[in-house]
Order: C-alpha cells, then sequence, then structure tokens
C-alpha cells in the first residue's frame, strides 16, 4: 500500500515513521516533507496547502491512503476534494473542520448539545470587545476565531493586557483574517489535558492521554506556543476521570457533530481542562496534536495504518489498540525568541550521537545542507524518550537533550512536572 503523508513537522516526521512501521505499507510519500522526512520518505514539492495538486499527485500516484497532518489543508476541505475524485483520505470534511477553524462555532455546537466548557462572549469589531473588557472579571482568555497556529490564546490578568490582546488581533491583524473575530472567554482554573481519540463517526477508538506544555517558559510562565512538550500516560488522572472524559466529552462530541449533520471521520482531539466542577472543553483540534502525537505514537503498539484505513472505511469496530506501559516524554527544542521572532540557519550539533533505542528525535524546522544540519523553523526538533516511568522517561529525555546543541536553542527544563506532582 502506497501512503501520502502531508506536512512537514515533526508531528508527519513521527507519522511517517510510525506508517512505515506497517507491514501493509510498501511506500510513503511526504508533501511537502522535509530533509529528516527524506531519510523515510520519499518527499513531493507540493505545499500542505495546495489541495488540486496533492489531488493529482494522489491519483497519477495511485496513493491508497492520504493521512493529513495540519490543520489547514482539512478546513480548507481537502478530504471533501479528495473524496469526490475517489481517493482515499484520513481526516474529516470541511464542514466538521469547522471545530478546529472556527472557535466560536465550536462555541455553538457545545452550547446546542450540553457539552460543557467555559463561558464567552464573540465579538466582530474591537470597540464592543474593550467596553466589555472594562467591566469583567480577570484573568480573561482573548482567542482569535481562526486558525492561528496555536498562537492565537492569550491569558491576560489586566483590562491593559486584555486591550493590547484584542488591538493585535482585530487591529493589527497579527493572525490575518484569522483574527478578525475575538472570543473572550472566561479563564478556566485546573488542570489541561489532550485527549485525542480516532472515530470513524461510530466506533470511537480513544487514544491514550497526553499533556502539553503550553507555555514557552519553565512553570507554565510567558508566551503561548503550539507546545514545548508532552508526556505520556498521566499518573496523576485516574480511571474515572479518564472514563468521563471520554463520556462525557469525547461521544458526546461524535454525537453532537452527528446530530449537526456532520458526522466526524478522523482524529478528534479536545483540550479540555480538569475543573472543580468537571472536566469542560477548551478547544477542539480536528487532527493529531504536535507535540502530543509524538508522545503517542512512541506508546502506539500496533498498525498504524490499519487503524487509520479502518476509520476511512467506516470499521473501526473491528480494531483494537495496544499501549507501551512505559512511560513517554517529549521535549521540545525551539529556537530563541520563538514563538515570536526567531533566527534561522544555526548549526545543529549532536544529532549523529547515540540515543539508545528508547530515544527517537523528530524533526520539526531543520533543513540539511552539505550533511549538515540547521535550524529552519520555531520548534526545531522533538526529542522524545520511553522509560520505566516519568521520572527515568523525564532522564533519558533530558540526557538526550544534552547531546544536542545549536546558538539560542530554548526549550522547558520542567516538561511533566504536574505529572511527578501527581504520582507523590
Ligand atoms: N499541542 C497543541 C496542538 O497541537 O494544537
Amino acid at each position: 500500500m502506497k501512503v501520502l503523508v502531508i506536512g512537514s513537522g515533526a508531528r508527519e516526521h513521527a507519522l511517517v515513521w510510525k506508517l512505515r512501521q506497517s507491514p501493509k505499507v510498501t511506500k510513503v510519500f511526504a508533501a511537502p516533507g522535509s530533509d529528516a522526512i527524506a531519510g523515510l520518505a520519499e518527499c513531493v514539492n507540493i505545499k500542505a496547502t495546495a489541495l488540486n495538486e496533492l489531488a493529482t499527485f494522489a491519483r497519477d500516484n495511485k496513493i491508497d491512503l492520504t493521512v493529513v497532518g495540519p490543520e489547514d489543508p482539512l478546513v480548507a476541505g481537502i478530504t471533501d476534494l479528495f473524496q469526490r475524485k475517489h481517493l482515499r483520505i484520513y481526516g474529516p470534511v470541511q464542514k466538521a473542520a469547522r471545530l478546529e477553524g472556527s472557535k466560536a462555532w465550536a462555541k455553538e455546537v457545545m452550547s446546542r448539545h450540553g457539552i460543557q466548557t467555559g463561558g464567552h462572549k464573540t465579538y466582530d469589531t474591537p470597540q464592543p470587545a474593550i467596553e466589555y473588557l472594562k467591566n469583567c472579571d480577570y484573568p480573561v482568555v482573548i482567542k482569535a476565531d481562526g486558525l492561528a497556529a496555536g498562537k492565537g490564546v492569550t491569558v491576560c490578568k489586566t483590562f491593559e493586557q486584555a486591550e493590547a490582546a484584542v488591538n493585535e488581533a482585530m487591529v493589527k491583524n497579527r493572525f490575518g483574517d484569522a483574527g478578525r473575530k475575538v472570543l473572550i472567554e472566561d479563564f478556566l482554573q485546573g488542570e489541561e489535558i489532550s485527549v485525542h481519540a480516532i472515530t470513524d463517526g461510530h466506533t470511537i477508538l480513544p487514544l491514550c492521554l497526553a499533556q502539553d506544555h503550553k507555555a514557552a517558559l519553565d512553570g507554565d510562565q510567558g508566551e503561548n506556543t503550539g507546545g514545548m512538550g508532552t508526556y505520556s500516560p498521566l499518573p496523576q488522572i485516574n480511571d474515572d476521570v479518564m472514563a468521563q472524559l471520554e463520556r462525557d466529552i469525547i461521544v458526546q462530541t461524535v454525537h453532537a457533530m452527528n446530530r449537526e449533520g456532520v458526522p466526524f471521520v478522523g482524529t478528534l482531539f479536545a483540550g479540555c481542562m480538569l475543573t472543580r466542577q468537571g472536566p469542560k472543553v477548551l478547544e477542539y483540534n480536528v487532527r493529531f496534536g504536535d507535540p502530543e502525537t509524538q508522545s503517542i505514537l512512541m506508546r502506539l503498539r500496533g498498525d498504524l495504518f490499519e487503524i487509520l484505513s479502518a476509520a476511512v472505511d467506516r470499521k473501526l469496530e473491528n480494531v483494537t489498540v495496544d499501549w507501551d506501559p512505559r512511560s513517554v516524554v517529549t521535549v521540545v527544542l525551539a529556537s530563541g525568541g520563538y514563538p515570536r521572532d526567531f533566527e534561522k540557519g544555526y548549526k545543529i550539533k549532536g544529532l549523529d550521537s547515540s540515543f539508545g533505542p528508547d530515544v527517537q528525535v523528530f524533526h520539526g524546522g531543520t533543513k540539511k545542507v552539505d550533511g549538515q544540519w540547521y535550524t529552519n523553523g520555531g520548534r526545531v526538533l522533538s526529542v522524545c524518550a520511553l522509560g520505566s516511568d516519568l521520572e527515568d522517561a523525564r532522564r533519558k529525555a533530558y540526557a538526550a537533550v544534552e547531546k544536542i546543541h545549536f546558538d539560542k536553542m530554548h526549550f522547558r527544563k520542567d516538561i511533566g512536572w504536574r505529572g511527578l506532582k501527581g504520582a507523590k
């Protein structure tokens, strides 16, 4: 079977790595892929958003399954296009992808179907938003309605910060069209969990839980990023809470989408806050998380190709998954300055070190020139390690990180801190 993976980041590097392990997969292509992915797959120079070109490539090369990494092609309707051309593709159709493409629409769905989430207001001009901010309780969360590469969320402790965030989105257009509409949300206190499930619209296959670290700096300080590191499993989350997340959020959402007339087929990823009142949805994503996927796939025992194929064929009821009981920690090595401006082109040393069998390094933003790796993005590398428990996995991940260096390299040193605290 020939598989095409769309995207170029560390998540796609991990997807390619796992798909290649399937005995059914004879060849993997990646579009556009990356210099690192080229070590595992044939990269084709087509952008993830060039939907027609991707469909033509899939047809001409008789691709059996296309797997979409990032959200942009899904929100732009790649699945609808492929389906019209009778090409097999894994990911939700455009109307279902609105769960991520419009945070305001996702809130409407949750409110119509009684799915727990925080209170919010939506604004499409800045002045009424700023008037509301003058009298509300702080902190608040300001969110761009559309896609903003994980950077459209600002937690604001004061009116001044909130006003600046609204102006940045709606007046300075930091997020382009994605920030034309803005949500002002209640700040939810608690622990944030990434809940992933693969669904064919009927059967739901929950994936192992992961926890991301969104803030740029240790102690959850600094600006929000796309994610600075993950770990799995979460020793502080018991079976009751897991069952509640599955029943009250994932199953409810899949049913809600069916009732909305837009069945969801693909990866449903609910960012959830465990509040005193129970789990609440912060936001939905309609694809695998990055860097959650790196941790999840390190633990997945089984054939990813078979699982995704079964979802596309609406035959997920025939599939079971098994998880490596060990812990995994993923540490993201980022360029100094990320998520704001950062420089690229720094030499990366140490990638040829011997890391051992429990460590994988997935490339998010790198480039190879004359056999030498250079930085080429904000989130440069995801360093993943399996260990007998969370502490062991952390030790191995940070020992691997110690072997890698590039100028202005930045990473969080506390990945998994909530799990360590909860496990004691
Ligand atoms: N790590 C969060 C995301 O993928 O959106």
